[in-house]
């Protein structure tokens, strides 16, 4: 089946009970043993429950893949993945990451004793080199947030089938709908539902997605034993919002794509980071691995005090974090989702002072032109 029929119908089976067609709230943590031991397929919610069934299945058919596992965020499914690896673990990282994941492994993960080294991974001859004999995973975010670089998943999973590194992709910025790494030989995804998948602002959960049946068992007892699992309310919000991904994605991508090309004739602006510029200067990686570019884009102004006059002038778009939800918002990655990452090292790839993000909503087009038009003429 298609995209957008599996995204509706996917693991939302009618209820045999009662006929409903939107899949129950199973809002119980526990279940009835019909003996000691003898369940009817679930017996404590942190290690299962049929709500959250559904939306893994869901999620899993999403990336085409075989199995899915939800968590409390992003960030607990990233944590999920680390309990797969042991201390004196090596983990290369793409250079640039989301500001959470980047502190994540250097605040949490480095004092335990996994040690990462971020390079640019879409330098393949650069990951190759940071290789060691105790590398073991290499975690991608292709777009990266929020300088939207790319990195060739193909190639890069070519590399680490070669040296026995599970492949990692962290694909957020673009959903399933623009982007399947699976299908470009990636282990697992994994993905931030709070952004493009939930859609709406309204809830914090992640996912990882696979074919693997080794990785499943692993996963499925990480999910039981350390247990950061998302509750039923939320598994049954986020089983509504898949069903229009496809619709808010096309919407999000004509948007943005409008969007940046006003950015890119603005004077006031020194640079567009937009996948579906010609000038991005990796237009045919993005045209041969994406099927449309998504509604995130990045641009620079001439220096920290123009890019505050704008992102406190806008009226449609909001300024705060996250992205991915129905109305637009602006980002000071510097001061506001990588304010942990210090400035040299981000600078160090590009990430100024002058940089705002925006995740372009589903608003009309215009008010979205008009309203960045007004603010950029208070500079
Ligand atoms: C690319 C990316 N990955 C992971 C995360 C973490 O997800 P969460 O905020 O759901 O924990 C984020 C959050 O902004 C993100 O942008």
């Amino acid at each position: 089946m298609r995209f957008n029929t599996r995204a509706i119908h996917a693991g939302d089976q009618v209820d045999a009970l009662t006929g409903a067609i939107c899949q129950p709230i199973i809002q119980s943590s526990t279940f009835v043993q019909e003996d000691i031991g003898v369940t009817r397929g679930y017996d404590y919610s942190r290690a299962g429950n049929p709500t959250r069934t559904a939306l893994e299945a869901n999620l899993a058919s999403l990336e085409g893949a075989r199995f899915g596992h939800a968590f409390s965020s992003g960030l607990a499914a990233l944590q999920g993945l680390m309990h797969l690896l042991k201390q004196g673990d090596h983990l290369v990282c793409s250079a640039g990451v989301y500001g959470g994941t980047w502190r994540f492994l250097t605040k949490v993960m480095a004092p335990w004793g996994l040690k990462t080294d971020f390079v640019d991974t879409a330098d393949v001859e650069a990951v190759r080199a940071a290789f060691t004999p105790a590398t073991r995973m290499l975690l991608v975010e292709t777009p990266t947030n929020p300088m939207m670089r790319l990195s060739d998943i193909r190639a890069l999973a070519d590399l680490c089938q070669a040296h026995g590194v599970l492949l990692v992709v962290d694909n957020t910025f673009l959903s399933p709908y623009f982007q399947n790494p699976l299908d470009l030989g990636a282990d697992v995804v994994l993905h931030s539902c709070t952004k493009y998948l939930g859609g709406h602002s309204d809830l914090i959960m992640g996912a990882l997605m696979h074919s693997r049946e080794d990785l499943h068992e692993a996963l499925a007892f990480v999910q039981k034993s350390a247990g950061a699992v998302p509750g039923p309310f939320e598994c049954f919000l986020l089983l509504r919002s898949t069903k229009t991904l496809g619709v808010r994605m096309e919407r999000h991508f004509e948007n943005a794509l409008r969007v940046a090309h006003f950015l890119d004739e603005s004077e006031a602006v020194t640079r567009v980071y937009y996948p579906g510029l010609e000038s991005h200067p990796q237009y045919e990686l993005a045209h041969r691995q994406m099927r449309g570019f998504g509604g995130m884009l990045s641009f620079e102004l001439k220096d920290y005090q123009a890019a505050r006059t704008v992102a406190t002038h806008l009226q449609v778009f909001s300024l705060a974090e996250s992205l991915g939800g129905v109305e637009s918002l602006i980002n000071h990655p510097a001061g506001m989702t990588h304010a942990s990452v210090p400035k040299a090292e981000r600078e160090a790839y590009g990430l100024t002072d002058a940089l705002l993000r925006l995740s372009v909503g589903i608003e009309d087009v215009e008010d979205l032109v008009e309203d960045l038009a007004l603010a950029l003429a208070k500079i």
